[in-house]
């Protein structure tokens, strides 16, 4: 049984921000955040919450995919910024789709949700515990990072993309590999400084960017390593590269030492800065049929844990 993706969609806040238009007090500029990060903007929830982008990307993808939310056995959504402690982003999900059948619940991987996500979807489709799944990445970053750190608030937007998968049988299109890795060793490069069992609130993003630059260079490389030799690939047979937008020059510096040609790989953390668990779906809305169109598609993350996966799809 092969889980294959067969829809797309993504819902993003109605406010967008330039790097222009950020408060005059945080003494930070466009040049500076474009030349370091690649981000020109990002796309921040006034009204809108990670339950509601997560339900509206969800929609779209149902309705690309052209099937019945009746379908719909399983939703699992990555994301570290959900609307409560509980229930899960998930189950508020289902209760908008208006399905009450199958099992909701939420994956807490940072921006490495969508593919911890994707795992999990992918494990239930082959184990026969599903037929139909939808993997949502969605998360509200805004609402927790210190608008007053100039060094981590610039970096991050809000927004939510989901792709449906489908059980298929006899074909050799959909997932071919799934891996997720963590080490919490790492928890101290990443996190944030409250919780529910500690400060009784969220607390706020803190991050030793240049620890987490250096990981992601080396784990984007070794998660790439590994997938072409698992699957007796090498560089040139990937298509369409989707790697975690965390930093443009991340990327960048990825592609040097792996070598693979840099018009496959998907870079549009200009237009919405690091979305986190949504990125990658994002990304994958930005390509849209290319997505689609035939041959391997590899997917790449690494987040707060620290997590990182990667995925081949082959389509
Ligand atoms: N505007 C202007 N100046 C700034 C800003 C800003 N927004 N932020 C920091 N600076 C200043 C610093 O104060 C410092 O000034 P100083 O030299 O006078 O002390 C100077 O710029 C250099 O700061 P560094 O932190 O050394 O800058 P660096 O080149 O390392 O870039 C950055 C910082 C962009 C955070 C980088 O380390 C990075 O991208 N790391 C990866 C982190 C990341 O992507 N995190 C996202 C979440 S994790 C994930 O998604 C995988």
């Amino acid at each position: 049984m092969n889980a294959v993706p067969i829809g797309f969609g993504v819902a993003l806040p109605k406010k967008c921000v330039k790097n222009s238009d950020l408060p005059k007090d945080l003494e930070t500029s466009d040049e500076w955040i474009i030349s370091r990060t690649g981000i020109c903007q990002r796309y921040i929830a006034e009204n809108e919450t990670t339950a509601s982008l997560a339900s509206e990307a969800a929609h779209n993808a149902l309705k690309y995919a052209n099937i019945s939310k009746d379908e719909v056995d399983l939703i699992v959504v990555g994301t570290v910024t959900g609307d409560y402690t509980f229930p899960s982003s998930a189950a508020v999900v289902q209760k908008n789709l208006g399905i009450s059948r199958g099992v909701a619940f939420d994956v807490n991987a940072a921006c490495s949700g969508f593919i911890f996500a994707l795992d999990v979807a992918n494990s239930y489709i082959k184990l026969g515990k599903a037929k139909c799944a939808i993997v949502i990445g969605a998360e509200t970053f805004s609402r927790i990072v210190d608008w007053s750190d100039r060094s981590s608030c610039v970096l991050f937007g809000d927004g939510a993309g989901a792709m449906v998968l489908q059980a298929q049988e006899d074909t050799d299109r959909g997932i071919k590999s799934c891996k997720i890795y963590s080490d919490g060793n790492y928890a101290d490069c990443l996190f944030t400084s409250g919780g529910v069992s500690t400060t009784q609130n969220a607390g706020f993003v803190k991050m030793r960017g240049r620890e987490v630059f250096k990981f992601a260079v080396e784990k984007f490389h070794e998660l790439l390593n590994d997938l072409l030799h698992e699957n007796h690939m090498n560089v040139n047979d990937i298509d369409l590269l989707v790697p975690h937008q965390a930093n443009s020059r991340i990327i960048q510096k990825f592609i040097e030492l792996s070598g693979i040609e840099e018009k496959k790989v998907l870079i549009n953390i200009d237009k919405y800065a690091n979305t986190s668990a949504a990125s990658i779906p994002l990304a994958i809305n930005d390509v849209g049929a290319r997505f689609f169109s035939g041959g391997n598609v590899v997917l790449l993350s690494m987040g707060a844990g620290f997590t990182w996966g990667s995925a081949l799809i082959k389509l």
